[in-house]
């Protein structure tokens, strides 16, 4: 039987439901010599900045029981020189590409969204307001009314659609995926890695992000909950490590993934996970992903 895994996000179609998470694969050139691009649908880029930034001092990553703490800081080399240096390559790659964009303020979602509005090439862009690796006091995603802000002025000058990335750490999720909708997203992201701390030597802390294996739970309750408020697409991200996590993501609500800390271990992971999500479907006697396909968002 010829399964397709193929689902159509924001009116375009990806190979498969599987986005590479922003951070882990650089601007694109670090991962795509391990990867098979017929198992990938889209690659989301490093969080892009208007000024370089160094990132933290090191240690940047730890190995915790079950999963990792990075703390990188979004370090990039800012969207000026990403336009000069990286973006003709990454344009290049047969997956649809999602450039992820951060701001230190709100006023500079819009600016970064300006300087690379003429690369049609670019499939959609994703606002990373949920970097749990930057001195500010709050995240711009725990805050609903500058989510709806931020989403509402980038949208003005932006081209392209608009994926909004979520912070796990919200009291009210729904509240936050409303507000996003009503500023203008056309899908969520959910979710970044979670705020910790962790001692890696005698009085040496590490605050960063977790992610891995423990963020499944979390973020499957998470995106359960969203879908109830929303029919935008949702993408659905943490601690995925293999096929059967795409089918309970699908189940939850989710209408694609990303992976992030699994490539770290394994960079050829997406070829194995579309193998074995198409082992699935086809022992379930299904050829498509469309049945665990919530009705809405696609
Ligand atoms: C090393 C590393 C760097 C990351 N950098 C970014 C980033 O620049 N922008 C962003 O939105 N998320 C970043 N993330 C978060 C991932 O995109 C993802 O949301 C998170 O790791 C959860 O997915 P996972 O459990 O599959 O890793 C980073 C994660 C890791 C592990």
């Amino acid at each position: 039987m010829g399964i397709n895994l193929s689902v159509n996000f924001l009116g375009k179609k990806l190979t498969t439901p599987v986005i590479l998470a922003s951070g882990v694969s650089g601007y694109s050139d670090e991962l795509i010599p391990f990867l098979d691009p017929n198992s990938v649908g889209a690659i989301t880029t490093k969080t892009i900045t208007l000024q370089p930034r160094e990132g933290n001092p090191p240690p940047r990553i730890i190995e915790v029981p079950g999963g990792i703490i990075n703390s990188i800081g979004l370090a990039n080399m800012g969207v000026a020189a990403f336009i000069k240096e990286k973006l003709a390559s990454l344009l290049k790659l047969p997956m649809k590409k999602i450039v992820s964009i951060g701001g230190a303020k709100e006023e500079e979602f819009p600016l970064l969204a300006r300087m690379l509005s003429e690369f049609r090439g670019i499939d959609f862009l994703e606002l990373n307001l949920s970097c749990p690796n930057l001195k500010k006091q709050k995240l711009f995603a725990q805050e609903p009314e500058t989510c709806l802000k931020i989403i509402k002025n980038t949208k003005r000058v932006s081209p392209f659609p608009l994926i909004a990335k979520l912070s796990p750490q919200v009291t009210d999720i729904k509240e936050v995926a409303l507000a996003c909708e009503e500023g203008g997203a056309d899908a969520l992201n959910l979710i970044n890695s979670l705020p910790v701390l962790c001692y890696y030597a005698a009085g040496k802390k590490l605050r960063g992000g977790l992610s891995g294996p423990p963020l499944k739970p979390l973020s499957l309750r998470l995106i359960e909950e969203t879908r109830k408020v929303t029919s935008l697409p949702l993408i659905g991200t943490g601690g995925i490590y293999a096929g059967k996590d795409i089918i309970d993501y699908f189940l939850a609500g989710a209408n694609c993934v990303s992976l992030g800390s699994v490539l770290l271990l394994e960079p050829s992971a997406p070829a194995r996970i579309a193998k074995e999500l198409k082992e699935i479907l086809a022992s379930s006697g299904y050829d498509s992903l469309s049945c665990f396909s919530s009705s809405t968002g696609l």
